[in-house]
């Protein structure tokens, strides 16, 4: 199948159903990974900023409990500050491997790092980190695989998929493996709305963006000025529900296939879950890690959590 045809097919299928949903990682094309860059810089973003905090305050820490010669495996390109300042006090990591699904990014973010760090093997793959990955072996011995997971990605799954995702994890990095993530935690539910609906309207951009996406890509005529961004926190589900609402009734044609929309009605295109520390290290638990530090920052608006694979599941 190629890309348009899955796109097309998973667009169609998100939208024939009761509820309108769209797939979120259609989120990111070249534009929308732009404007995501843009959006963690915002003042009422705070995820990113917050990290990088920790980050700087505890990182000898963290490279402490990760320990000596491990290979890196990092889901998402890194090159950026985060990634810098764990390699900066890791003491002589044996190798590093980043994953992204694009290409353009991870040989950029790859290169960047390979010439800071000459003596690190850097071995980029090229693939969805959601489906299994094969991990190459560095030259050198290493004592244990760690993943590093930042930037709360996480919380863009579902429960039940960030419980297989860790799984995979672990299975990943096997005995004696450990893990590294980035998590946001709950907080004032205003807070968590303008972190999602700023007041430039980035992050409505970027919600909006996904339908030019269907516009270009897939012969749609979405009337873009009849759809607003809208970003709501469900305290049920502790979680924010990024939406596209149609403001008046409209009818839509995607590749010859019509969908109508009601005046109000929505298109459910991102969840972004909060955890409290210690239900975020039960769902850790129940896929075979074994929390050892968390981190978080004088606020506790956000939280880095290192687990260990537990002895059990080995
Ligand atoms: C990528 N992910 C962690 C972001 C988040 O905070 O859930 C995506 C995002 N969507 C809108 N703003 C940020």
């Amino acid at each position: 199948m190629t890309e348009r045809s899955s796109f097309l097919e998973e667009v169609l299928g998100g939208l024939r159903q009761e509820q309108k949903i769209l797939p979120c990682k259609y989120l990111y094309d070249a534009v929308g990974s732009q404007l995501f860059e843009q959006i963690c810089e915002l003042d009422e973003y705070y995820p990113t900023r917050t990290e990088l905090a920790i980050m700087n305050q505890s990182v000898d820490e963290m490279a402490d409990q990760i320990g000596e010669e491990v290979l890196l495996i990092e889901y998402g390109s890194g090159s950026g500050r985060k990634t810098r300042l764990l390699l900066d006090s890791l003491q002589a990591p044996a190798g590093y491997v980043p994953i992204d699904i694009s290409g353009e990014i991870l040989t950029e973010s790859a290169a960047v790092i390979a010439k800071r760090y000459p003596d690190l093997t850097v071995n980029p793959i090229c693939a969805d980190y959601l489906s299994p990955v094969e991990i190459p072996s560095p030259d050198r011995p290493f004592r244990r695989r760690v993943v590093y997971f930042p930037g709360s990605t996480i919380g863009n799954f579902e429960p039940s998929e960030a419980l297989e995702f860790l799984t995979r994890m672990v299975k990943q990095v096997g005995a004696g493996g450990g893990v590294l993530i980035g998590v946001d935690l709950r907080k004032d539910p205003a807070e968590l709305e303008r972190a999602y609906d700023d007041a430039l309207g980035v992050t409505a951009k970027f919600n909006l963006n996904l339908l030019e996406r269907i516009n270009r890509e897939l012969n749609g005529n979405f009337p873009l000025e009849s759809f607003s961004h809208e970003a709501r926190w469900d305290g049920d589900l502790g979680r924010i529900e990024m939406r596209l609402v149609c403001d008046v009734g409209c009818e839509v044609t995607i590749d010859g296939e019509i969908i109508g929309f009601g005046a109000g009605e929505y298109i459910h295109t991102e969840n972004a879950y909060k955890y409290d520390v210690t239900e975020f290290e039960s769902l850790a638990v129940k896929a075979g890690l074994s929390p050892r530090s968390v981190w978080t920052d004088p606020a506790e608006k956000f939280s880095i959590h290192y687990f260990a694979v537990s002895e059990a599941f080995c």
